[in-house]
């Protein structure tokens, strides 16, 4: 067999095993949304409640609610970014305009989908898609 023959079949072997080996980790990673929202508490309760309190509503005029928030159920992509790389300027939740800082909280994709899932299904809160680590990732900087 000639050596480029030998080198196409052993890079053929490689990919289809890498291939397989990210697909059998994506498969293994999937979690119930109920872990999901379990876990997300943890890094609510870290990150994220010192700001929007553990009843979720915020202070008006200063940090927004999660609690009931339009905002967050018109926007799920931006709510995604927004704590991927952060959020400033001016937004209107619930009728009232903020215009303030979060900075972005450096969390891994995976956290922050548990703890989307996990505000999603809080204080009466209750989303129809569960928001899994690829989804995150794919959402980009706009
Ligand atoms: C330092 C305080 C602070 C922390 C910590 C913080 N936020 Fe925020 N958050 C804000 C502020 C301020 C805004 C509004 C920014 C603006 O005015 O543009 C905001 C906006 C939001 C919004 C969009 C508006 C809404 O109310 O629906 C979401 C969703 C959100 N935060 C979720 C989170 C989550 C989840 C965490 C934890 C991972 C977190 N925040 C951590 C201060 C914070």
């Amino acid at each position: 067999m000639s050596t480029l023959i030998k080198i196409l079949i052993s890079l053929a072997i490689y990919y289809n095993f890498t291939e397989f080996k990210s697909e059998y980790q994506s498969f293994t990673q999937e979690k119930t949304l109920e872990q999901s929202i379990k876990d997300g508490q943890w890094v609510y309760e870290d990150f994220c409640m010192r700001c929007h309190l553990p009843t979720g509503k915020g202070v008006s005029g200063v940090y927004p609610p999660l609690a009931q928030s339009d905002w967050l159920v018109d926007k799920v992509d931006k709510s995604i970014a927004s704590l991927k790389y952060g959020l400033k300027g001016e937004i209107k939740v619930n009728g009232e305009t903020y215009n303030n800082v979060m900075p972005a909280q450096g969390l891994s994709d995976e956290e922050i989908a548990d703890v989307m899932n996990y505000i999603m299904n809080s204080w009466d809160n209750t989303q129809e898609d569960m928001i899994t680590p690829k989804q995150v990732k794919a959402i980009e900087q706009k």
